[in-house]
């Protein structure tokens, strides 16, 4: 939420075929990500961070995937499989 400068989160159920788990949505319109690449290092931080937070929502996770333009916002989406 420090960069974003807050946002949404959506949390949902999933069930496909008795296979649980989670999907969560995190967006906002804040300023983007330009280098999406750079930004998903691990320690790497623009701010004063521990430049932890993508690479570790997306060790964390089955499915990442992240959405973003630069003077629009971003959007991350995980899903975590049971
Ligand atoms: N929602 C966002 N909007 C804009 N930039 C972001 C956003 N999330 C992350 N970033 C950019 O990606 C970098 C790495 O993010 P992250 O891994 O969460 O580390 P940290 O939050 O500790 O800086 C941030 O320092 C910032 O430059
Ligand atoms: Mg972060």
């Amino acid at each position: 939420m420090t960069y974003g400068g807050g946002g949404t989160v959506l949390i949902e159920a999933l069930n496909h075929g008795g296979r649980r788990g989670l999907k969560i949505t995190f967006e906002d319109k804040g300023p983007g990500i330009a280098d999406i690449e750079t930004a998903m290092k691990d320690g790497y931080t623009s701010g004063t961070g521990l430049g932890l937070g993508l690479s570790g929502a997306k060790r964390l996770s089955n499915e990442f995937e992240i959405a973003s333009r630069p003077g629009e916002g971003t959007r991350v989406t995980i899903i975590r499989w049971k």
